[in-house]
């Protein structure tokens, strides 16, 4: 008996956290030392460890799957594990048994579509949720590689879903929010999970007409560092205090990134105050030498990565070399404990070491996973996400009281779409709803008749399916054509060539234009534009919608919308650019603004006519923004917005307050998106056409209104030379409110430049 209960209560306390992966600090060999009190602070905790360590056992944690050390009771970590939006297949993630599957939201490109800031941080508390519940399980680590918050210069880049789009100002909201719900939760003492913002820096080209990331030389001007590649990393590492940083596989300016020394030391960890660590994509510490040949060696190259400030190693470079670099003195044994004590600093402040019973975190399980909550934000999120394009004479919403008996036909290849709607960097859902599903789940006992022909694969050119999809169409009320593309066009490894849609979708529309009783209906799945110039000016396309990949209930949210049960009000977070575009400037010019061989790049510097602007979107109903006209003129001495600011650290120049009035007949969202336009300067610079400076996304019932306020500050006004310093210049500076230009505030004085 009493052994039984001994036996028992041993068995309790091995379940009870102790489980093999967390570090025993009670019992442990380590259990005595300082890594295990908790009144220490953190980077003590970690140097009295790393102190204990051997060489041997140094190195075998500097690479990303780092072994167990018996000895001192420390078990072994995967420092990979992923979760761009959802928790996602990776080296550190595992589902099954009790966990068989995490809820998978919409790609950051839909998440950018929202310009809903409170969701992405709703949905980045969930993914860390349901990640401490896959950690506790030992099917999660605890440091996740993302988000992705490179800036999507170039429409042909494959990984351009992976971020919320095209605007720095945009990017840098959406990191702030999704890096505070991943890392901050309701225990302040512990980082919730670790994120890292990826890939520092100007990183946005896979493989384009034979150059890839692994050998590309990011060619960047200081003017486009300060003014579009750092400021999302700026905000990530300074505002949002993140728990790691990724260098990329490119050079920039001829530097590989992991060998940056400027990037990395001077910029992410003395001006930006990094407190935490910096890894290596996967390879790109190796990458330094055989790829880019910056080394000559094996010992200089860890040299140069780990004197750069990479800590830790994708891959297996250091674990192979760092004795080496050792032995011919290359590096000293202090750098790699100074690279050891940042990694571990990092899981001592997630509470690693720490006694279970005192963190909340620790006892998330799997009743905190796919949860209503869960199930509801991933839906709301992809209702949010999607932009109506096109809706000619009112062809959308249709009416379900109107439809009974009648036929509607869902033709193309994405109609079924699954796993597609994922997009990439995911997990398995606990459930896939395909557009076919959603329609039939709201039509369901209403006597309409839903029918699906496949018509026409992605891409390969085969018109075998065409007779079946044109006949159900012309025995149908209603016909809509499901393209776009997916991951066999854009991926991880995979640009592309052209932005038109695939030729076979194209031609299998014009024949169901000829054959349909009323107008088709578009709708598009991709992460990146695509010149849909066709669809938007045949008047046999009477709606278009594009859906992004929008997640696990995707088909559902279509579907609401459809019906009218839920008002779009996503907004493109991306300029779609004509097909012409990939002629008329090199996926390897980095540069934003126009030259003879570029016609600039994002809505800020775009001299061409884009199909859609960035920031576009309808609605079912209609909005109308009216001010208090006192504002529509006034003036600030530059003199003394200056000196407010030394003295009172105000950089308020003025608060801009717009009156946003529901004018339809449907309630709904509206995105409010506030622009400036600088002034022109004299000596020839280029300026934007106009930048994002804030945005809300309210909702209004019919005849409401909101008053919705942007405060206009001096970074907002600021303008960066082509030294990359800062300047506020006198002059007006437009204001313009989504379409609708409606102030000018004019600064007084001399130009003045500003730290
Ligand atoms: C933990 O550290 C604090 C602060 O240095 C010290 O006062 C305390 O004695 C230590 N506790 C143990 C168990 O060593
Ligand atoms: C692609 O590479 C080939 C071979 O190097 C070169 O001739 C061609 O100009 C390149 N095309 C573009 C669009 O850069
Ligand atoms: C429609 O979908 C919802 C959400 O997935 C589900 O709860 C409901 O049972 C479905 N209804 C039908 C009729 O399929
Ligand atoms: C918007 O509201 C203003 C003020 O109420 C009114 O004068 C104007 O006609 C409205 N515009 C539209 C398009 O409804
Ligand atoms: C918005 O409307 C409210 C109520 O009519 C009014 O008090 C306020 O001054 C208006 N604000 C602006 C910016 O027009
Ligand atoms: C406010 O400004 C608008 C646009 O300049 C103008 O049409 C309108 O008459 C002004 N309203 C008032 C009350 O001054
Ligand atoms: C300077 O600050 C004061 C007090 O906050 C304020 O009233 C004034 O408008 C500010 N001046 C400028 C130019 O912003
Ligand atoms: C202004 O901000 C700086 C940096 O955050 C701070 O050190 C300084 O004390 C602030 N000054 C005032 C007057 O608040
Ligand atoms: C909206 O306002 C209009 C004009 O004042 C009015 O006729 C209509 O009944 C209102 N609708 C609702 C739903 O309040």
């Amino acid at each position: 008996m009493h052994l039984f209960f001994i036996l028992f209560l041993t068995r309790i306390v091995w379940i009870n956290g102790q489980s093999g992966n967390f570090p025993d600090c009670k019992s442990g060999p380590l259990s005595s030392f300082p890594i295990c009190n908790q009144s220490l602070p953190s980077r003590q905790r970690a140097l009295d460890l790393i102190s204990r360590m051997t060489l041997v056992e140094k190195i075998s944690h500097m690479i990303t799957t780092s072994d167990a050390i018996s000895r001192l009771g420390l078990p072994k970590y995967e420092w990979w594990s992923e979760a761009l939006h959802g928790l996602a297949y990776s080296p550190g993630v595992f589902f099954g048994g009790d966990l068989p599957a995490a809820t998978s939201f919409p790609m950051p490109i839909n998440l950018g579509a929202t310009f809903n800031m409170r969701l992405v941080h709703h949905i980045a508390s969930i993914i860390s949720t349901e990640a401490r519940a896959f950690n506790n399980e030992d099917q999660a680590g605890l440091t996740f590689f993302t988000p992705n918050i490179n800036i999507f210069r170039d429409p042909r880049w494959g990984r351009g879903q992976e971020t919320p789009g095209e605007d720095p100002f945009l990017t840098s909201q959406y990191v702030y929010a999704f890096i505070q719900g991943l890392q901050r939760g309701d225990d302040e003492r512990y980082l919730k999970i670790a994120g890292n913002c990826k890939h520092f820096d100007a990183y946005d080209l896979e493989n384009w007409n034979g150059t890839s990331r692994h050998y590309f030389n990011a060619k960047v001007t200081d003017q486009d560092l300060v003014e579009t590649y750092l400021p999302s990393f700026k905000t990530c590492i300074q505002d949002a205090q993140v728990a790691s940083i990724m260098c990329s596989y490119n050079s920039i300016n001829g530097i590989p990134a992991c060998a940056h020394q400027f990037l990395l030391e001077t910029i992410a960890r003395e001006s930006f105050h990094l407190n935490g660590f910096v890894v290596g994509d996967c390879g790109a510490i190796a990458n330094i030498l055989y790829t880019h040949h910056y080394r000559l060696t094996v010992e200089d190259t860890v040299a140069v990565a780990l004197h750069a400030g990479t800590d830790l190693d994708c891959g297996i470079f250091y674990l192979l070399h760092l004795h080496d670099a050792l032995n011919s003195k290359k590096i000293v044994e202090t750098d790699i404990d100074q690279a050891l004590m940042r990694t571990f600093d990092i899981l001592i402040r997630l509470g690693w070491f720490d006694p279970p019973e005192q963190q909340i975190y620790r006892h998330l399980n799997k009743n905190n996973v796919n949860t209503l909550e869960a199930r509801q934000l991933s839906l709301i999120s992809a209702q949010e996400s999607i932009v109506l394009l096109k809706n000619m004479n009112n062809a959308l919403p249709l009416h379900i009281d109107q439809l009974m008996n009648k036929k509607i036909a869902l033709i193309g290849p994405t109609a079924d779409a699954t796993v597609t709607m994922q997009g990439i960097y995911h997990g398995r859902a606990p459930f896939l709803i395909d557009p076919i599903t959603g329609f039939k789940n709201l039509t369901t006992g209403k006597l309409i008749n839903i029918e699906y022909a496949r018509g026409c694969g992605i891409s390969s050119y085969d018109e075998k399916d065409f007779a079946a999809a044109i006949e159900l169409a012309r025995s149908s009320d209603i016909v809509f054509f499901f393209g776009g593309i997916d991951h066999t066009i854009e991926d991880e490894g995979v640009d592309r060539k052209s932005i038109t849609l695939p030729d076979i979708q194209l031609t299998l529309i014009q024949q169901l234009e000829k054959v349909t009783r009323s107008p088709l209906h578009i709708v598009i799945m991709s992460g990146s534009g695509i010149d849909l110039s066709y669809i938007r000016d045949s008047i046999q396309c009477s709606s278009l919608t594009w859906i992004g990949y929008p997640g696990q209930s995707g088909g559902l949210a279509l579907a609401t919308v459809i019906f009218g049960q839920y008002n779009p009000a996503g907004r493109l977070p991306i300029t779609f650019y004509p097909a012409s575009y990939v002629n008329e400037v090199s996926m390897f010019d980095m540069q934003m603004r126009p030259s003879p061989v570029n016609p600039g790049r994002t809505y800020k510097f775009y001299t061409g006519k884009a199909i859609y602007e960035f920031g576009y979107g309808l609605s079912y109903t209609t909005f109308n923004y009216t001010w208090n006209n006192n504002t529509i003129f006034s003036f600030y001495s530059i003199q003394s917005l200056i000196k407010n600011n030394s003295k009172t650290n105000r950089t308020l120049i003025s608060l801009i307050r717009i009156n946003v009035t529901n004018t339809g007949n449907m309630a709904g969202d509206d995105v409010v998106l506030a622009y400036v336009t600088p002034p022109n300067i004299i000596d020839g610079e280029i300026v934007p056409f106009k930048q994002l400076f804030g945005f809300e996304r309210i909702h209004l019932a019919i005849n409401e209104t909101k008053e919705v306020f942007f405060p206009f500050t001096i970074e907002a006004a600021l303008t960066i030379a082509r030294d990359a310093s800062k300047w506020l210049h006198p002059g007006l500076y437009h204001i313009t409110i989504g379409q609708q230009r409606m102030f000018s505030i004019e600064l007084e004085g001399q130009s003045t430049q500003w730290a």
